[in-house]
């Protein structure tokens, strides 16, 4: 039997993305945002939820343009730090030491050591309630040539971690189960 724990925010799993930003002065910026994801496929989309609290919702309502940075899991110490200090006080790229490296196609920096970088431009935004969801058009995404098996991104070789809300805890990805779109096929009936 399941228990009721209320309307709380609980989704397993939710990633762990770097959103970067230029500020008014174009200090780059980088954040952690959980509340996110691919939101549609054509045209590529990408959702992050801010609350207007944060520094990097101020510099994407000016510039209108973000990356996402995916970091793997060697830099989980540094992404949690862009999830605590704020870009209004510090410059959080010279405290952990990354390197912000301007985007090609949008003005906006991401993270050169993160092994994925996606690019996008602000199509959509959603007044939501403590948080505004922001709706950017994917334009590039940039792989690392280590992650890369034939052309395709391998999961392995980034090392992406999720973040878990029930506990506030970091997890990498698991073990390879079976192939999407296909192991279900066995239910189709003739
Ligand atoms: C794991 C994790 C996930 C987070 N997800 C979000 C989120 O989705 N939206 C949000 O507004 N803040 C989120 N935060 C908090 C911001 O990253 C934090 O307030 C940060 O200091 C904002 O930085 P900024 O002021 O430089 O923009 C998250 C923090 C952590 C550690």
């Amino acid at each position: 039997m399941k228990r009721s724990i209320g309307a709380r925010t609980v989704m397993y799993p939710t990633p762990v993305m770097v959103v970067g930003t230029y500020d008014v002065d174009g200090k780059p910026n980088a954040m952690v945002a959980a509340w996110g994801g691919i939101c549609c496929s054509v045209p590529p989309c990408i959702s992050v939820s801010l609350r207007k609290a944060t520094y990097t919702y101020e510099c994407l309502m000016e510039r209108k343009e973000f990356t996402i940075s995916i970091p793997s899991k060697n830099y989980v110490e540094e992404a949690d730090y862009l999830g605590l200090a704020s870009g209004r006080d510090t410059d959080k790229f010279k405290d952990t030491h990354l390197t912000p490296e301007r985007a090609e196609h949008v003005n906006a920096p991401f993270v050169k050591e993160f092994p994925v970088s996606i690019e996008c431009r602000v199509i959509g935004i959603h007044e939501l309630g403590l948080h505004t969801q922001f709706i950017g058009e994917i334009l590039d995404v940039k792989v690392e040539d280590d992650c890369l098996i034939d052309g395709t991104p391998d999961t392995d070789k980034i090392g992406p971690f999720l973040y878990s809300p029930g506990n506030s805890s970091y997890f990498a990805t698991g073990e390879f189960l079976m192939k999407a779109f296909t192991c279900g096929k066995k239910f189709m009936r003739k």
